[in-house]
């Protein structure tokens, strides 16, 4: 017989992805903090369930008892042809979270940066849609590692009508490229640790060196803030942002 109860319980459940910010717990949002404390569950992605993620540590940061469970997923780097293992691993989280949906729990899932931003949130609520959940989600927006790097330098980076391109560089330059035709737009470079002497020499040729910065593992304790200039010619970590302010104007605060 069919459970009477569980469509109820069903449409109670809530799971909600939880930005936390880039790495320092002073970016964490009272929002977050809020949804952090009252929700019945907390989980983070790890790469093993033996170890916190970084996520869990920045969280363990402001709330050091907070009682987190540990999702293993695959961190393979993307475009590395490990897309199978990350998808396989998107649906073992998920069918870890199903018995708790299903009992009307609200689950918060905590995230790096911002939950709508290149993050691994939506992959886990697809992963439930293929497992058949249909439930309430939310997000709690986070801050995100631009806007720290923006701050920690006193980069303005936007004023008036100018806008914003966010671009990836992880297997190439060319969105970068692309995004410099115009002067007037700031770039913001993202999963580019590898390709940053590329992009510096791309800005470079573009008159656009001058004010821009690279952030490697911001808020984190081995955080490295310098202008991309003098970054050096090797690769920097994957957690690695440039941003670009747009050309013509003084770009900074300081
Ligand atoms: C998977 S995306 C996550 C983005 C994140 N959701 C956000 O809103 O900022 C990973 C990329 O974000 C940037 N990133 C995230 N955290 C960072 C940090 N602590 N320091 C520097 N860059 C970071 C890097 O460009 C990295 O390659």
């Amino acid at each position: 017989m069919a459970d009477p109860g569980a469509a109820r319980r069903s449409e109670e459940a809530l799971l909600t992805g939880v930005g936390v910010g880039p790495g320092d717990p002073g970016h964490l949002t009272l929002g977050a903090l809020r949804v952090l404390e009252h929700a019945d569950r907390v989980v983070a992605p790890t790469t093993t369930e033996g170890s916190a993620g970084r996520a869990e540590s920045i969280v363990r940061g402001a709330l050091p008892d907070l009682v987190v469970d540990r999702l293993p997923f695959d961190m393979s780097p993307e475009g590395a042809g490990g897309a199978a293992a990350r998808a396989a691993s998107h649906l073992a989280a998920a069918r870890r979270l199903v018995p708790w949906l299903s009992e009307g729990r609200h689950v918060a899932f905590i995230t790096l940066g911002d939950p709508n931003i290149y993050s691994t949130f939506p992959s886990l609520v697809a992963a439930l849609l293929e497992l058949g959940w249909r439930g309430r989600v939310e997000t709690v927006p986070g801050i995100t590692a631009f806007q720290a790097l923006a701050a920690a330098t006193g980069t303005v980076l936007l004023d008036g009508t100018e806008s914003l391109s966010l671009v990836t560089a992880l297997e190439g330059t060319s969105d970068v490229e692309h995004a410099l035709e115009d002067p007037e737009r700031a770039v913001v470079v993202y999963k580019g640790g590898r390709n940053v002497a590329a992009v510096a020499q791309l800005l470079a040729a573009a008159g656009r060196l001058d004010g821009a910065v690279l952030g490697e593992r911001l808020g984190l304790d081995d955080e490295r803030v310098v202008a991309l200039g003098e970054a050096g010619e090797g690769p920097a970590s994957y957690l690695a942002t440039v941003v670009v302010p747009p050309a013509g104007r003084a770009g900074s605060l300081r």
